[in-house]
């Protein structure tokens, strides 16, 4: 048989590694640390199988164990005591995100990135201050729920206590608009220049973040948030949402989730020069750990081989709960 290409060529073992187009690294990953002010001991999230809420005593150590696998940032999520209207326990001094900022700063190398988001320090669990006079239950046919430019006052607040706190790195999540610009200002005005922003610029209003808001306590007590986060129909929308983070001065651009939203991941990465980001987010991570106790899947090849495709679609930095696991692996 006469068969100029044989593509079987390149597939031999001691050829593959050579002609390998994507390679993972621990120093790719971000590990989500989950800190709860609210508890003494370390709290199994169920839905998330190996990972916990630590208590503020704990997040040092619960740091640490992401270090030793090679992994070297972590994203801090805080549960807080108290929760309000307008969630204040946000930007207090003394908040928990704050205060694991602090110890683990000083305590360890690890680079320090904080979520800067309301949901789970307001009462009512959305990502900001509330439209004024709308309460819980009437807002199903409702045009908004967040008020926009009401609650960009908090998040730059927020943003500077967690750089006061040390942090590395801030990350916008609640899809204000004009978050990015407002938060950029605020650290500038207060000598932060140095701390960069990495938005959660593309966030899908997603089935796949059910877990996170049992882990974080964040799920919203009415409504939804599809008037802020983005519509999964839309892939233009994507672009001029990133557009306008990017123009506000974001340092690195995220899509979140990851695997369902790949052709967002790989537009972004031919569109923009900046670090691209793509979340691995709880459910996608759920829903591996559920089929593989079944005894359905691989758990250790699906998770390589789906941080191994949002690599290849063009991500520089995952944000992933199988950092840890994936990290030791390599
Ligand atoms: C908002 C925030 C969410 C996640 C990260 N930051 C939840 C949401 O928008 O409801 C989800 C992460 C995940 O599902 O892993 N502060």
């Amino acid at each position: 048989m006469e068969l100029t290409h044989r593509p079987r060529r390149l597939r031999q073992d001691r050829i593959r590694e050579l002609v390998s187009e994507t390679t993972l690294e621990a120093t790719d990953f971000i590990a989500p640390v989950f800190v709860d002010a609210t508890t003494d001991e370390r709290i199994a999230i169920e839905s998330m199988p190996g990972h916990e809420r630590v208590p503020l005593a704990e997040a040092v150590s619960r740091v640490e164990e992401v270090l030793e696998t090679g992994v070297e940032a972590v994203m801090l999520f805080g549960i807080p005591t108290e929760k309000d209207p307008q969630g204040s326990r946000a930007w207090a001094d003394d908040g928990v995100v704050q205060e694991a900022t602090r110890q683990v700063v000083s305590e360890t190398d690890a680079y320090v990135i904080t979520d800067v988001c309301l949901c789970e320090y307001t009462d009512h669990g959305h990502c900001g201050t509330l439209e004024a006079g709308l309460r819980e239950g009437e807002c199903a046919h409702a045009t908004e729920t967040v008020d926009n430019d009401a609650t960009l006052a908090s998040l730059e607040r927020i943003a500077v206590s967690h750089a006061e706190a040390g942090a590395d790195m801030v990350a916008p999540s609640g899809m204000i608009d004009g978050m990015v610009g407002a938060i950029r200002g605020a650290l500038d005005r207060e000598g932060h220049e140095d701390v960069p922003v990495m938005s959660y610029a593309a966030k899908y209003e997603s089935a796949f973040y059910g877990p996170f808001r049992d882990a974080a306590d964040g799920a919203p007590s009415f409504g939804d948030r599809r008037h802020y986060q983005m519509d999964p129909a839309n892939a233009r929308e994507a672009l001029r949402e990133v557009r306008l983070d990017a123009d506000e001065g974001a340092d690195v651009l995220m899509v979140k989730p990851a695997l369902p939203y790949l052709d967002i991941v790989s537009e972004l990465r031919r569109e923009f020069d900046h670090p691209i980001a793509a979340y691995n987010v709880s459910g996608e991570y759920a829903m591996l750990h559920a089929a593989a106790e079944k005894g359905w899947l691989d758990l250790e090849e699906v998770a390589l081989e789906s941080l191994l495709s949002i690599k290849r679609a063009g991500a520089d930095l995952i944000l992933t709960y199988f950092a840890e696991d994936v990290a030791r692996r390599l």
